[in-house]
């Protein structure tokens, strides 16, 4: 399928949150938007949303060995990828003595090794096309690190380790990459962990210095920045899009 001029984006985890407002917004400012996901439902939902701007691809992306066919299949059939978004993410809340070690790699398969597979094939890509925009969906618990909340505070921390390293080696060929570090936004993932807990609810807002949560749009306006040639001259950073978060929890 030809795309014409327009500019191709992935989106990791875009059928839900944070993902899908990303990919709305891309798709609807005329970027042709793949959104890969695992979950069927969501992502027949979100390829009507999309319309003729966008498609979906269903696929788990723990499964790190299928990812270089993945990214060749979405290269070849729309021409070229010049934006991705490494959005998928997973969260486990438990005491730190006991995550057991297989728990643990399952947040950094998902968080960061997958990650890391995506973005170097996509680079193969982007290098002989001359360049392409990168963007990490990380947290504010790269920053201050989360309570119980330990492989997921270690995988977004690295994200942001992998955003300098990649900015520093691929920026003079022309590929931007740059971390958005979300704090307390309205999704599933929050909505587990915060709206049923109104006590604790209460304190991340107290720690918030807008004092109400954000919006996945607050996301995806910045994420439409960082990809647009307005953001030219930034990369190797990361954006906290968080209300003046000061502490974490
Ligand atoms: P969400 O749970 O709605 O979205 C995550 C998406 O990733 C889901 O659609 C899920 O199906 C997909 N996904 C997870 N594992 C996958 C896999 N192995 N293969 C394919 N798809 C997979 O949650 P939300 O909040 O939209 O999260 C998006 C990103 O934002 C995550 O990386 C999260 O860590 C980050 N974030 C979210 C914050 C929030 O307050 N909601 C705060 C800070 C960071």
């Amino acid at each position: 399928m030809s795309t014409g001029n327009r500019k191709v984006a992935i989106v990791t985890g875009g059928a839900s949150g944070i993902g899908l407002a990303i990919a709305r917004k891309f798709a609807d400012n005329g970027i042709f938007t793949v959104v890969l996901g695992r979950d069927e439902n969501k992502l027949a939902a979100a390829r009507e949303l999309l319309g003729a701007n966008g498609t979906t691809i269903s696929y788990d992306l723990s499964q790190l060995s299928g990812i270089p066919a993945l990214i060749d299949q979405i290269h070849q059939e729309y021409g070229s990828i010049d934006i991705l978004v490494n959005n998928a993410g997973i969260n486990q809340k438990k005491p730190f003595t006991e995550v057991t070690d297989e728990e643990f790699q399952r947040v950094i398969t998902t968080n960061l090794t997958a990650v890391f597979s995506i973005s170097r094939e996509v680079v193969k890509k982007m290098l002989p096309q001359g360049g392409g925009s990168i963007i990490h969906i990380s947290s504010m618990a790269a920053y201050y690190g989360l309570p119980k909340v330990i492989g997921y505070s270690a995988s977004k921390t690295a994200i942001e380790g992998l955003t300098r390293a990649m900015a520093t080696e691929l920026s003079a060929q022309g590929i931007r990459v740059n971390a958005i570090a979300p704090g307390f936004i309205v999704t599933d993932m929050t909505d587990k962990a915060l709206n049923a807990d109104p006590e604790r609810k209460a304190k991340a807002m107290g720690r918030t210095a807008i004092g109400y949560m954000g919006k996945p749009e607050d996301i995806a306006e910045t994420a439409f920045f960082l990809v647009s040639p307005a953001a030219s001259y930034i990369t190797g950073t990361s954006i906290r899009v968080d209300g003046g978060n000061a502490t974490g929890f």
